[in-house]
């Protein structure tokens, strides 16, 4: 009995050893795996367990498993729009800021306060009307209106969906604000001060060739009708006359001739007037003319050459280039009131030109006096404005040398400051650039030949006459054509 008594508790024990071994090993193994999870180890695989209490806890436990995988990669991804949002928020050229439903400030970026010139202490410190405060106080106002800055105007672009130009700091900002749904602001601050610029430059480009083309077309026709006034007074067989008639005739002669200037000059600043151009050395011209004109400035006023040496020349009419300076030297002795210094310079200089570089000559004719206003200079080339009193100015001196230097294919810039005084820049095109585009003159290849017999092409019948019938009075052959077409089809019959 003790025998059996013995081997049935030997038995019992060995069964629990068993059974002990059995369970505690699938529990140690899902504890295991749960240690390893909780380290950070996902790569964990639990064995498959029996339909039991264990196996229930194991399939527990891989559930668990796939729930933190799917966390970790949603929250990987969360991580990494984040960061894109933050970089970009951050890389942004416009300033960026967001104030909650109380206004207050939540967040912004750096451009923010850098495009409103704040510090971060200082930004922090304001809500949105604050803001609006400091802003206004601060000059800053409403681009356009030219009204101070304030909250109430801010705000009503929500509505209207429209951004709002401020000006500030010297500079333009587009301001636009987005409403949250929560009932927070997004502020976007954009700087378009170059943008402005450019607009403003191509307004004012725009308005210059509409005037210009205006005064060209009247110019045009009236010259051709001053034409026929001054040929018929011309004409007019003086002898025939009283004394008192030929006074008469010789009043009107004037007066036609005093709009035939008037005319030209506006056809110089329509760039239409007809030129002769020739190449040659400016620092000649400048010396020769500063010495003709310093006699007609007052003596109180002195004309100071600076001249950069061997100079390429110049290619265009160099008459007209006189007139255009001694207009620019008025203007200058106007500026200077009574006494002071002109001084004129020459350089060379490459100049930007439609995405390519251009040696270019430049005449700078400086001079310290009253200077200008931003205002004055946006209109200094409209034809008649002046700011001389009546009489005095005719505004007409800049728009025919601003024509003109356009149209000899130059350009012209001024620089002024009130109080301070007035550079006007002149860049002039080089001979040999000019002439290799244009070819040879062909006023050039007309023989001497030719010269006593005219052919006169105009399509105004009476202005046709009347200089048919000049040029025959002056004893020169002529035959008048409409057209060009039909001159040249006369040409090529071999006339
Ligand atoms: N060098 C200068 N300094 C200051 N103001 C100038 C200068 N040149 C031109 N201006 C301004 O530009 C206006 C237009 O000049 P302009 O076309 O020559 O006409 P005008 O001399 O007949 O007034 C002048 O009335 C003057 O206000
Ligand atoms: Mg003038």
């Amino acid at each position: 009995i003790l025998l059996f008594s013995l081997f049935i508790i030997g038995l019992i024990i060995i069964w629990g050893i068993y059974l002990y071994q059995l369970i505690g090993y699938r529990l140690s193994s899902i504890t295991q795996a749960l240690i390893r999870l909780s380290q950070g180890d996902k790569n964990i695989i639990v064995p498959q367990q029996a339909e039991d209490e264990i196996g229930e806890l194991a399939r527990a436990f891989d559930i668990f498993h796939q729930n933190v995988i799917k966390l970790d990669y949603a929250d990987a991804l969360l991580k990494e729009k984040s960061e894109l949002l933050e970089q970009t928020f951050l890389a942004m050229r416009d300033g960026l800021a967001i104030f909650d439903v109380k206004q207050k400030l939540v967040s912004y970026n750096a451009q923010f306060m850098q495009l409103l010139n704040l510090t971060e202490k200082q930004l922090l410190s304001y809500t949105m009307p604050q803001l609006a405060t400091f802003l206004s106080n601060r000059h800053a106002s409403i681009y356009g209106l030219q009204i101070p800055i304030n909250l109430t105007y801010l705000l009503e672009m929500r509505s209207e969906q429209e951004p709002l130009e401020i000006e500030y700091n010297h500079s333009i900002f587009e301001w636009r604000i987005s409403m949250l749904q929560d009932g927070g602001l997004v502020v976007f601050l954009i700087d378009r001060t170059q943008r402005k610029k450019l607009e403003i430059d191509l307004a004012h480009s725009q308005k210059m060739r509409t005037i210009g083309h205006l005064t060209g077309g009247i110019a045009h026709d009236f010259n051709n009708l001053l034409a026929v006034i001054i040929g018929n007074l011309d004409l007019i067989d003086s002898a025939s006359l009283t004394e008192k008639q030929a006074k008469r005739i010789q009043n009107a002669l004037k007066a036609a001739e005093n709009s035939a200037t008037l005319t030209q000059r506006l056809l110089a600043y329509a760039r239409k007037q007809p030129l002769h151009p020739s190449a040659f050395d400016i620092n000649q011209l400048l010396c020769e003319f500063t010495d003709l004109i310093e006699h007609t400035l007052s003596p109180t006023i002195k004309v100071r050459l600076d001249l950069a040496e061997n100079l390429p020349f110049v290619y265009m009419d160099r008459n007209q280039l006189e007139t255009a300076l001694v207009n620019l030297l008025l203007n200058a002795k106007d500026a200077l009131n009574s006494e002071g210094e002109i001084i004129i310079r020459s350089t060379q200089l490459i100049v930007e030109r439609t995405y390519q570089q251009e040696k270019m000559i430049q005449i700078e004719i400086i001079n310290n006096g009253c200077g200008m206003d931003q205002q004055t200079q946006n209109r200094i080339f409209e034809p008649f404005f002046t700011t001389k009193k009546h009489g005095k100015g005719s505004g007409l001196g800049l728009s025919m040398v601003y024509g003109f230097i356009r149209q000899s294919k130059g350009r012209i810039s001024v620089q002024s400051s009130l109080g301070k005084g007035t550079t006007v820049n002149l860049q002039l095109p080089l001979a040999q650039q000019i002439q290799t585009s244009m070819g040879t003159n062909i006023a050039q290849q007309v023989s001497e030949r030719f010269l006593y017999s005219i052919l006169l092409v105009e399509d105004q019948h009476s202005l046709r006459e009347i200089l048919e019938e000049q040029l025959q009075s002056a004893s020169y052959q002529t035959i008048s054509f409409e057209n060009a077409e039909s001159a040249i089809e006369y040409l090529k019959c071999g006339h």
